[in-house]
């Protein structure tokens, strides 16, 4: 039976999806990379480094090490310089209580967000306090989509995989709760979350019954 909810941070709690997508446009700019819908949705729920090499496949020349590392940092700064002003009105609508039905219900919360910049960001939106474990990003070594951040956050739980759903906006994140064994929702684009045993179009419509009277449901 089910046993905690493991939660996506940007873009399913926090509206940050936006933001980050924006950094990456303005590095794509300076840089003279291109940068479409196609490449920023597969750059949804990946780590920092996973996603700059996704927009340097075509990129104008090739990169070095250093050079990458500057380019990283020079998006983290331009992302950074928007999360500092960021306050609770940037929780998605929905978001805390979607969290506090899953506690209130009896059930553990988990927080795996890929970025390094979720502590500040939590603390920012004053929702710290409603996880029993956080993955700390700069420990996992696989990007979404591979299982290990939801793996790691059902060890830190302290229970197993497939006692846990994961609530995903990103394709990535999806392919990342189904490879850990765990039920996946999805929170946006149904044809990007197609995977996903149920699609929301946003973290309002979440109702945790859903999901604990049992089934998965069936989607025509
Ligand atoms: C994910 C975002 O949560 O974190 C990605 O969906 C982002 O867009 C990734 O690239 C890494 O974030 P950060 O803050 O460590 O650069
Ligand atoms: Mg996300």
């Amino acid at each position: 039976s089910l046993q905690a909810v493991i939660f996506d941070l940007d873009g399913v709690i926090a509206d940050t999806a936006v933001v980050h997508r924006a950094a990456w446009e303005q590095l794509a700019h300076d840089i003279g990379a291109p940068f479409d819908e196609h490449i920023a949705e597969r750059m949804k729920g990946v780590d920092r480094r996973g996603s700059l090499e996704i927009l340097l496949e075509r990129a104008p020349h090739a990169y070095s090490e250093r050079e990458k590392r500057v380019l990283e940092d020079r998006k983290n700064s331009y992302y950074v310089a928007q999360i500092e002003c960021f306050g609770p009105d940037q929780l998605l609508r929905g978001a805390r209580s979607a969290v506090e039905s899953v506690r209130d219900a009896g059930l553990r919360t988990g927080l795996a967000s890929a970025s390094r910049n979720a502590p500040l960001l939590l603390d920012r939106l004053g929702i710290a306090e409603l996880f029993d474990y956080v993955v700390d990003a700069s420990r996992i070594t696989h990007s979404k989509p591979h299982p290990e951040i939801f793996l790691a956050a059902a060890t830190g739980l302290g229970v197993a995989p497939e006692t846990c759903l994961g609530v995903e906006d990103a394709a990535a994140g999806v392919d990342s709760i189904l490879a850990a064994g765990m039920r996946a929702v999805g929170v946006g684009d149904a044809t990007v979350l197609a995977r996903a045993e149920d699609i929301l179009v946003g973290i309002e419509a979440f109702d945790i019954q859903r999901y604990i009277s049992g089934q998965p449901n069936d989607r025509e």
